[in-house]
């Protein structure tokens, strides 16, 4: 039955469809801790897998089955009962059958007619049933099938007793308008909910999906960071944040995960988030430019939607420093750090920043800090928190890379060993340990790039982080020709400016 009360499921395919990109390859302990995130994400669905395509796929969905997880696990199966069997195998709460419909896909792959498809869509819902699961059925390429034959399948998988629909855009080809008048007429002619699968081919998996939830569809089928077939899946973080933003639509999604979640996934997947992708990209809320920031200070709403803060996403809010920097943005950071100076000051200061900035090198505060001293002729009066006394670090293809440090913090000797998934991760924990240990309070690394290694094996590398520290953000910069010192050089140098 079609709910009254508009709470819009999301129905997670990042393990299925996601893992369908092209180069991914998540591993098994991977998929366990991505599973375990969407569940803490309150994703209502999680699809985990195609169990009949592989063992190791098989293994994997019935690992995460076994996760005791509050999600639904979903298993992908064709028409077919072996691949039903396979999911029922794995301890699946939902099954998910599809078959392609539209003439293209059934006449060059399953050469399958329309008739044999509804037989069979309707034996397998009802083989579903009788075994006791959740039936969602798909009806491949849906928006390249002809709509009556598309509303009589969807009955017949109805009449077969499938609890959901899915309405999949598999090639991406469809628009908002064409999707909504579709979606309509399905939702007019049968009771089941209704289920959406947006590939992004034209950009618009999105726009399409919201146009199908205005329809009447119940459920949005996403994935983090857009991954998938091709061009990808609508993306869970721009659904959730477009449903209850601008749509005034409830979802179960914890929002302020929804950052978290994002990296988890590009550090599993190596696909990297694009600094402007919305809601989780890096310059989501950052500002660089002098009106905007200036805007920005006096009241965030001014150059950002207000409807949507970076707290509710746990992203930050980022003043930049660059070509097209203003006064206010250089007032505001310095005077956080309790310094000032003249007019005349400050236009050099900027002047100088701008220069630095020319040609796309970053601007780190740690660069601003020093260009202000400089400027204005006071060296800041500043406890040296941290100093590096020591630092060595093993890696190889046998061993779990580990740092031994020592380091020098308010006047007394610290020491810890660490490991990492590198040699440069092991070292940040070994600095972060020590000094959480001495100012009581973590140090968290939010920003990490290798800005530039000049040419050749003894190329010099600059590291640029990101430390926080409560509402506090500081960066920095390390250059040495050495990676995992540059690193630590950087982490140091910020630490030294936060605290
Ligand atoms: O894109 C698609 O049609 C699919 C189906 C399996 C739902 O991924
Ligand atoms: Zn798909």
């Amino acid at each position: 039955m079609h709910k009254k009360e508009r709470l819009i499921e999301i129905f997670d395919t990042t393990l299925r469809d996601g893992e369908q990109t092209p180069g991914i390859a998540f591993t098994q302990e991977q998929k366990s801790a991505i599973a375990k995130q969407l569940d803490r994400l309150g994703v209502d669905i999680i699809e985990a897998g195609f169990p009949i395509s592989s063992t190791r796929d098989k293994d994997a969905v019935k690992l995460i089955c076994e996760m005791g997880l509050s999600s639904k696990i979903c298993g992908l199966a064709r028409l077919i009962t072996k691949d039903v069997d396979a999911c029922i195998d794995c301890g699946v709460d939902m099954i998910h059958i599809f078959a392609p419909t539209s003439a293209i896909q059934r006449e060059h792959t399953t050469k399958m007619s329309e008739e044999e498809v509804k037989t069979q869509t309707y034996e397998l819902a009802q083989y579903v049933k009788a075994e006791g699961f959740l039936c969602m059925f798909s009806a491949m390429d849906a928006t390249r099938t002809d709509v009556d034959y598309l509303i009589d399948l969807y009955k017949t998988a109805e009449e077969g007793g499938a609890d959901i629909l899915n309405v999949p855009d598999t090639v991406g080809v469809t628009e908002p308008f064409a999707m909504y008048e579709l979606v309509r007429r399905i939702y007019k002619e049968v009771k089941a909910q209704i289920s959406v699968h947006c590939h992004n081919d034209f950009g618009l998996a999105v726009a399409n999906s919201l146009a199908a939830v205005k329809a009447g569809a119940e459920e949005v089928q996403v994935a983090v960071n857009g991954l998938g077939e091709r061009a990808g899946n609508a993306d869970l973080a721009e659904i959730v944040m477009a449903l209850n933003s601008i749509y005034g639509l409830k979802t179960n999604i914890k929002t302020q995960l929804l950052f978290e979640t994002a990296r988890l996934i590009e550090r599993y997947s190596r696909i990297q988030i694009p600094i402007t992708r919305p809601i989780v990209g890096e310059n989501a809320f950052a500002h660089e430019s002098g009106i905007h920031a200036h805007g920005v200070i006096a009241k965030s709403d001014t150059f950002e939607p207000g409807i949507m803060t970076p707290e509710m996403v746990g992203h930050r809010r980022r003043i930049m420093l660059g070509t097209h920097t203003g006064k206010h943005s250089v007032e505001k950071k310095l005077s956080e750090i309790g310094m000032s100076c003249t007019k005349e000051q400050l236009d050099e200061i900027l002047e100088r920043v701008k220069e630095l900035a020319t040609g796309g090198k970053k601007v780190t505060d740690d660069d601003l800090f020093t260009i202000a001293e400089v400027v204005t002729g006071e060296a800041l009066e500043q406890e040296r928190l941290v100093t590096l006394k020591e630092l060595s670090v093993m890696t190889g293809n046998n061993l779990i890379p580990t740092a031994s440090l020592k380091a020098v913090v308010r006047g007394k000797e610290c020491k810890s060993a660490q490991m990492g998934i590198g040699p440069v991760d092991a070292a940040i924990h070994a600095i972060q340990d020590i000094i959480s240990g001495e100012i009581g309070g973590d140090v968290k690394l939010k920003e990490f790039r290798i800005e530039a290694i000049t040419g050749g094996s003894d190329a010099l590398a600059e590291v640029i982080v990101g430390v926080e520290k409560g509402e506090r953000t500081v960066t920095a910069r390390g250059v040495r020709e050495d990676i995992v010192m540059a690193s630590i050089e950087a982490f140091i140098n910020a630490v030294n400016r936060l605290i």
